[in-house]
């Protein structure tokens, strides 16, 4: 669909691999659980729930996160809808785990905005959306919650248009408020959805409607309705862009759909919509050179870890990326960081219930290799050639803490199971140059507490966390010489991370001001490629 671009394989071109960004309680779950429920994935709503539910608060989380099957399938969901093949990744819903948001972001094309009609927007839609800005991912928007009293339509737009800086056009438009919200005029296909209030399943009723002046919308809508409707309409179309597709693609514009997702309303009108407006399967930035989906050899990349599924056999799944090709199960692909084959035996596709053997795949599809720590966040596999994605970001932490083992004797076994946290992106672990022990780095304080929880599950080892003298941490680089001098300096604020790459720890700003002014051979930077 973007310019300059071949025509895909129709299996490739039929892919939207997409994620859904809300602040919580907005209705990601309820949504989620829909669009399984349209792309028959699963037989009745209610199905995802467990998951929606637990994302609370820490100990539902924790509840959560003890049904690691649960987490995990619902990490990657794969399902048809017309003609296309919809795969939703799930973002985690905790601002704790930005930097796992950021990555799960770098495997899709695009993101559906879930704001609550009543809300507006909130702090996570915006953190979130700065994210996907980030790489110009394109997004889609639903109101959601329009059977409840909610803003004004215009007043909905231009708060997007304002906060997110992003051109919004309206793909329906809401007629009646709260309780008198009886449906939503589709303004892409001239049809007139209606709610059902009385069932929550059913799906709404449409009238095809000849322009606005069709005699047919005044049997539908109430006449106190209608007028204010058609006001509105006329004023939206006067005064708000239309849809533009390539504006969409780039994501400098969003259209938005109204609609109640827990009433099944607006939703399949919003899956069409990224069917026919999403992005296919997009090319990947990588080095050498970039990786177009429709090249025939398979290539792909980790953006996410996770571990101990079943806590008695120390299993990971890596979650890859398709960037280009036709996968088939037992290929046997090179792991370009190793520089080793692996046969990929037991690929796993994520059904939103099951988890099935996926004996094929294709560029943009997610597929789950179970492993034994081969694989780390940030891999790529291809069919030999040496490519490396690029742009998935590790972040500096902003909280540090010194962790003990409860028991000393158990040392190695902390050491083990900090290392595993940090390939699976859960944590950063640092190795002071001086003395023992471990600092450990993270971006929510939340964190701390889930990772105590699980290294007590999954190792049978309380652990203490501990203030550090520590508050933050800057990577190191420069040529060879400038490093050792600097680092040999500096002993007592060297670390090294769990990738034996250097790490200068501080705890003031001066610090690192004053290595910048005295060492200018040297560079800290807050950010380093995952490789
Ligand atoms: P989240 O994943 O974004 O956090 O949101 P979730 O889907 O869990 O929805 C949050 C709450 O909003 C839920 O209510 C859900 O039922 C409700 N909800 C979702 N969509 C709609 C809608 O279109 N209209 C209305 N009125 N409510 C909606 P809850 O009371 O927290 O949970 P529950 O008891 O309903 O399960």
């Amino acid at each position: 669909m973007l310019d300059n671009r071949p025509d895909l394989p129709p299996e490739i071109a039929r892919r939207r691999t997409f994620a859904i960004i809300s602040h919580p309680d907005a209705g990601k779950t309820t949504l989620t659980e829909k669009f399984l429920l349209y792309g028959g994935a699963i037989q009745m709503a209610g199905q995802v729930r467990a998951k929606g539910d637990a994302r609370r608060t820490r100990s539902d989380y924790m509840a959560m996160e003890k049904d690691r099957g649960i987490s995990v399938s619902a990490s990657a969901m794969s399902f048809d809808f017309k003609e296309f093949r919809f795969n939703l990744v799930d973002t985690p819903g905790h601002s704790d785990f930005s930097e796992d948001t950021y990555r799960t972001l770098t495997a899709v094309d695009a993101a559906v905005m879930v704001i609550d009609g009543a809300k507006g927007v909130e702090s996570q839609t915006r953190k979130l959306f700065e994210v996907c800005r980030l790489r110009d991912l394109p997004i889609l928007t639903f109101c959601n919650k329009m059977d409840r009293e909610s803003r004004d339509t215009f007043e909905i737009i231009d708060e997007i248009q304002e906060n997110l800086a992003i051109d919004v056009t309206p793909a329906s438009w809401p007629i009646g408020k709260g309780r008198e919200f009886i449906g939503c005029y589709d303004i892409l296909r001239d049809r007139l959805d209606l709610m059902d209030r009385a069932d929550r399943n059913k799906i709404a009723e449409t009238v095809e409607i000849e322009g606005l002046d069709d005699p047919k919308l005044a049997e539908h809508v109430p006449a106190e309705l209608l007028e204010t409707f058609l006001e509105e309409i006329e004023m939206a179309r006067e005064l708000l862009p239309q849809l533009d597709p390539k504006a969409l693609l780039e994501g400098t514009m969003t259209p938005i759909w109204f609609g109640s997702a827990i009433n099944s309303f607006g939703v399949q009108e919003l899956m069409e919509g990224i069917g026919t407006y999403g992005p296919e399967p997009q090319p990947q930035s990588a080095e050498p050179r970039q990786i177009s989906p429709e090249e025939t050899k398979v290539s792909g990349f980790v953006f996410k870890v996770q571990a101990n599924m079943d806590p008695k056999h120390r299993d990971r799944v890596a979650f890859l990326r398709l960037a280009s090709g036709h996968f088939q199960r037992g290929m046997k692909l090179t792991h370009v960081r190793d520089k080793k084959p692996m046969a990929i035996s037991n690929p796993v596709l994520f059904l939103a219930s099951d988890r099935e053997l996926a004996e094929e795949a294709w560029a943009g599809d997610i597929i789950g290799i179970p492993n034994h720590g081969q694989l780390r966040i940030g891999d790529t596999l291809t069919e030999g050639e040496p490519l490396r994605v690029t742009g998935i970001p590790s972040f500096a932490p902003e909280l540090l803490q010194g962790v003990r083992a409860g028991d000393p004797m158990k040392a190695k076994h902390l050491e083990k199971a900090l290392m595993q946290f940090a390939e699976e992106g859960a944590a950063k672990v640092f190795k002071p140059a001086i003395g023992s022990g471990f600092i450990v780095g993270v971006v929510g304080q939340l964190q701390f507490e889930v990772l105590a929880s699980r290294i007590e599950l999954e190792y049978g080892l309380p652990v203490r966390f501990e203030q550090s003298q520590f508050t933050s941490a800057r990577w190191v680089s420069g040529d060879r010489q400038a490093v050792d001098k600097f680092t040999e300096s500096n002993k007592q604020h060297i670390a090294h991370d769990n990738d034996g790459d250097i790490v200068y720890l501080t705890r003031l700003q001066w610090d690192i001001d004053r290595v910048e002014r005295d060492y200018p051979d040297i560079r800290l930077t807050a950010t380093k490629e995952m490789m």
